[in-house]
C-alpha cells in the first residue's frame, strides 16, 4: 500500500484527479470503478475541469459505481444515480450509455447483482476503482461483520452508517437501511486502487489501514491483500485533528 499525504483536501482532490486522468490517457477504453459520498466531490470537480479544458477525454470510458441504497428510485434526489449524473456524468463527455449504477429499484435485486458482476467482467474488469471509507472501515457497502461477501450482493446498513449518512437526508429515518454494494472480491478484482479519505473523523479507520491487520471488522483492511492500492488522504486523516 502507498499513502500520499496532502496537506489538505484540495490536495488530495487534485492528486487523485492527477492518477485518474494518467489512467484514462494511458488507456482510454479504461474501465473506471466509482464512489459516492462527501470524498470525491472535489477531485470530481477537478476531472470536470480537466474535461472542459480538453486535458482528458472520456469518450472511450466504460463506468461501474460501487452501490446504489435500495430500494431507491434513480430520480430520487437522494440516489447514488442522481449524485453521479449531478457531480459528474452530465457535466463531462462520459458516454451516458457505458455508466453503470446498480439498479435500487430491480424487482430482483439478487439477479440485478449477478448480471452486475457479469456486466463488469465482460467488460474486462475494472482497471482503477476509486473508494472513499466509511468512519466503521466500510468500502463500498461492505459493513463490519463475521462474514464478507464476494460478489455484489444486497446489504443491510448498519446504524453507524445510516447515522453518518443522514447528513444528506431530511431525517435520518428517511435513509433506506439497505443497498445493493459490490462486494470485497468484486473490488479486490480491480487492476489498481485508490482509497480517499479526509478529515480527522476518519484518523481511527485511516490508522487502521496503516497496520499489518486484515480483519472483517475493519473491511478497508481486506486491500491489504491488493498489491497496486493507494492510499491518497489529507494530513488530518493521517495524523489526526490538526491544530
Ligand atoms: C459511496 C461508498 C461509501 C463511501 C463512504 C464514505 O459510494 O461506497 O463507502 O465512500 O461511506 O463516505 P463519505 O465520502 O461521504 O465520507
Amino acid at each position: 500500500m502507498r499513502v500520499i499525504i496532502c496537506e489538505n483536501y484540495e490536495e488530495m482532490s487534485k492528486q487523485a484527479a492527477k492518477l485518474v486522468i494518467s489512467q484514462v490517457t494511458l488507456k482510454p477504453e479504461s474501465i473506471l470503478g466509482l464512489a459516492t459520498g462527501s470524498t470525491p466531490i472535489g477531485m470530481y470537480d477537478k476531472l470536470i475541469e480537466a474535461n472542459k479544458a480538453g486535458e482528458v477525454d472520456f469518450s472511450k470510458v466504460t463506468t461501474f459505481n460501487l452501490d446504489e441504497y435500495y430500494p431507491l428510485s434513480a430520480d430520487n434526489d437522494q440516489s447514488y444515480h442522481y449524485f453521479m449524473n449531478e457531480h459528474l456524468f452530465s457535466k463531462t463527455n462520459i458516454p451516458f450509455e457505458r455508466t453503470h449504477v446498480p439498479d435500487g429499484e430491480a424487482a430482483n435485486p439478487e439477479k440485478e447483482c449477478e448480471e452486475y458482476d457479469k456486466k463488469i467482467e465482460a467488460a474486462g474488469g475494472i482497471d482503477l476503482q476509486i473508494l472513499g471509507i466509511g468512519q466503521n472501515g466500510h468500502i463500498g457497502f461492505n459493513e463490519p461483520d463475521k462474514n464478507l461477501i464476494a460478489g455484489t450482493h444486497l446489504t443491510e446498513l448498519t446504524d453507524s452508517t445510516i447515522e453518518a449518512n443522514s447528513r444528506f437526508f431530511e431525517k435520518k429515518e428517511d435513509v433506506p437501511t439497505k443497498a445493493l454494494t459490490m462486494g470485497i472480491a468484486s473490488i479486490l478484482k480491480s487492476k489498481k486502487i485508490i482509497i480517499m479519505a479526509n478529515g480527522a473523523a476518519k484518523h481511527e479507520v485511516v490508522s487502521a489501514l496503516m497496520t499489518p491487520d486484515i480483519t472483517t471488522d475493519i473491511p478497508a483492511t481486506m486491500l491489504k491483500i491488493h498489491s497496486d492500492v493507494v492510499v491518497i488522504c489529507d494530513k488530518e486523516a493521517f495524523y489526526g485533528k490538526q491544530n
